[in-house]
């Protein structure tokens, strides 16, 4: 679906943003290790989190959905049934990294794949951690279909992450609920820590290293979760008010666990102006509401390799936005952006080249100069979800940019060309 996007109206009043990703995996995940049933409120209605529970009805997880609230009836531990056919993760890279995990510590066969993109990522990653903690698990050429065969005790580790990914952390952390002992993962940079919350895992941090351990065998709760609204979608929305004139909205419950808001200091650093209001912690993830004014970034948006990390999703939105503001933007130590949902860093400076941007890009980064001037362009989402908004900032700021393959953007944000249209940035196509 191609779709036409143009200037937008100034964004005013209160914006709701869906439920969190990373927390709506891993909330319907653990549920259905939990011994009784849990209720998910705020859940991702989107097609990510949905192929997580694809993947646990075929492993006899009964799930119930109703809108955003969720109902898992876990079946403990060791509950799984066998999978009558292979499990189909479709985009997501965390619901098949995740689960590997838990499956490593089932005594049976399974298999795991996903859509063209999810079959391209590397599985390596996971497959070397749980192969340590003795299951029997292979990847095609790195890639997946990932085949597990997984052991109903595996061996605790303690394992350094190579890259820094709360994925593989997870995976090994969920492997190690199934060991016998203490599983430990160190890491350089601490990634995202919604599975350490949910589980009450305490992070150590010494000598530079961070660390957090897992005790084989410790029940996990049934319970209510509370999801806040995804920062990662939420940026979209502060990059398209802080550059439309006349914007001044609220985006309300927005997550800001510290391992995910780094991008917030980045956006107050470039000059945006963005008041956290109404702080709350619920359910160990705290969350507030965005108070954003029009205020275009006035300095260059440079994002330095310990930061990458922390904002790894958010670097689509990060250059469009610098685009958009005419400020220069660089970005170093992203190698893993090559490894996304698409090749960002090839795919950003493609279509930032389009727009009329001359893009130096490298193999671990790209930058670019305050663009002159802008031109309109089609850009081409790659069928990466993050690249279709992040480009639709685009339209909804400067107008005359046309989106190809515009439907991933259900991958995370349901409804997000519906708030476009809302917003007056819909072409004719909406
Ligand atoms: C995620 C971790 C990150 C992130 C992805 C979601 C998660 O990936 O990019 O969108 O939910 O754990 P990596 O773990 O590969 O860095």
């Amino acid at each position: 679906m191609d779709l036409p996007v143009r200037r937008a109206k100034p964004l005013v009043g209160d914006l709701h943003i869906p439920g969190d990703k990373s927390i709506s995996h891993r909330a319907a995940l653990l549920a259905a290790l939990a011994d009784g049933s849990s209720v998910l409120h705020g859940f991702l209605e989107a097609q990510d989190p949905r192929s997580t529970i694809v993947c646990l009805r075929a492993l006899g997880v009964r799930v119930e959905t109703s809108g955003r609230e969720v109902r898992v009836h876990g079946r403990g531990l060791r509950g799984f049934s066998p999978p009558a056919t292979d499990l189909d993760a479709g985009n997501s890279g965390t619901t098949l990294r995740l689960l590997s995990g838990i499956l490593a510590g089932h005594p049976f066969e399974s298999v795991l794949t996903g859509d063209d993109s999810l079959r391209r990522r590397p599985m390596n990653r996971i497959v070397e951690p749980l192969t340590l903690m003795g299951a029997s698990i292979s990847a095609t050429n790195g890639m997946p279909p990932v085949r597990i065969l997984g052991k109903e005790t595996l061996r605790p580790i303690t394992y350094s992450l190579p890259v820094p990914s709360a994925q593989v952390k997870s995976a090994i952390l969920l492997a190690g609920l199934y060991a016998d002992g203490v599983t430990t993962v160190e890491e350089s940079v601490q990634t995202r820590d919604h599975t350490e919350r949910m589980l009450g895992l305490q992070t150590n941090t010494s000598a530079g290293r961070i660390s957090v351990s897992v005790t084989g065998g410790m029940a996990v709760r049934p319970r209510e979760f509370q999801i806040p609204g995804d920062i990662s979608s939420a940026v979209f929305l502060v990059a398209a008010a802080s550059c439309i004139k006349g914007s001044d909205c609220v985006i309300r419950r927005v997550g800001i666990n510290p391992t995910r808001s780094a991008v917030l200091d980045v956006l107050q650093q470039a000059g945006v102006s963005l008041k956290q209001i109404n702080r709350q912690e619920d359910d160990a993830e705290p969350f507030c509401d965005l108070h954003v004014v029009f205020s275009p970034p006035e300095r260059p948006l440079h994002i330095d390799r310990t930061t990458t990390p922390l904002v790894i999703d958010e670097i689509p939105a990060l250059a469009v936005l610098a685009a958009c503001a005419r400020v220069g933007f660089s970005v170093e130590g992203a190698g893993e952006l090559r490894v996304k949902e698409s090749d960002r860093i090839a795919l950003l400076s493609e279509n930032l080249r389009r727009w009329g941007i001359e893009v130096s890009g490298h193999q671990d980064g790209f930058s670019f100069d305050a663009p002159a001037s802008l031109r309109e362009a089609t850009m081409d989402s790659g069928g990466d979800h993050r690249i279709a908004m992040a480009f639709a900032v685009a339209g909804m700021v400067c107008g005359g940019i046309t989106i190809k393959g515009a439907e991933c953007a259900d991958v995370s944000f349901p409804g997000f060309w519906r708030l476009v249209e809302h917003l007056g940035g819909g072409g004719e196509s909406l």
